[in-house]
């Protein structure tokens, strides 16, 4: 990591504005590279070996921030929305200068998993059909679930709108008037979940993601709380 960037480019990546806005930053006094005051955006940083200072605070470099939430109720899965608050207005302020966004959606009524990152790369990865990656949700429905759902979900389920599923595997946890299931799919489209349990004549009365790819939901975070990823789940989650 001894690559030398432009310190104007090292804390507009971070988040503290545009190049723009970063030069006047600079211009105005209030960055210091280790201990002397820099007024050129163009001055050649090491950002992991520098000490830099932004009004006397070091700044601790890091390109991605990758983040687990338990997501609760009544929340949407997106970075702003005229009506309702969103997963990312939870987030402390040291994290919003990453400019962090949701990876794919989870619906306003379903807890669990949800992660959250400014890894365009790794969420492209993690969400294209192609990659397949799965995705396991423990799923409360109203009526028995037995055997012969399991094979009907394993042979792929004819949504509303004609679109034939991909096999997913269910597993009965308890079979009761309200059945306990995991369900374990590799796509995402609208509304899955409950759609392929209405298309049985069933429905979803409680939805939770448990696990995306090589990641899985730390039991001891408690709904609404978020962590961020250990290096370790970092890197399995970018073998997913
Ligand atoms: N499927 C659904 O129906 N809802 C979700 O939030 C996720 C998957």
């Amino acid at each position: 990591m001894s690559k030398k960037e432009r310190l104007d480019k090292v804390l507009a990546n971070m988040g503290y504005g545009s190049r723009k806005d970063v030069k006047k930053l600079i211009k105005s006094g209030r960055v210091k590279v280790n201990d002397i005051v820099t007024l050129n955006g163009e001055t050649k940083v090491n950002p992991y070996e520098d000490n830099i200072f932004l009004d006397n605070e070091r700044i601790i470099y890091r390109r991605y921030i990758y983040l687990m939430m338990n997501k609760p109720k009544g929340l949407v899965s997106s970075t702003d929305d005229p009506s309702f608050k969103t997963v990312v207005d939870i987030l402390d302020q040291e994290y919003l200068i990453y400019k962090p966004f949701p990876v794919g959606r989870l619906d306003k009524d379903t807890e669990g998993l949800l992660l959250i990152t400014n890894d365009g790369k790794l969420a492209h990865e993690l969400l294209s059909p192609k990659k397949r990656v799965d995705k396991k949700y423990y799923v409360e429905v109203d009526g028995y679930v037995e055997e012969e759902h399991i094979r009907l979900f394993k042979e792929g389920i004819i949504l509303d709108d004609g679109y034939k599923t991909l096999p997913s595997q269910l597993e009965i946890i308890n079979s009761s008037i309200v059945s306990k299931v995991y369900l374990t799919i590799q796509e995402g489209k609208f509304h899955q979940v409950k759609r392929m349990f209405k298309s049985v004549g069933m429905k979803v009365l409680y939805l939770k993601r448990i696990s995306m790819g090589n990641l899985i939901l730390d039991e001891n975070l408690d709904v609404g709380q978020f962590r961020e990823l250990t290096d370790e789940e970092i890197s399995l989650l970018k073998k997913s």
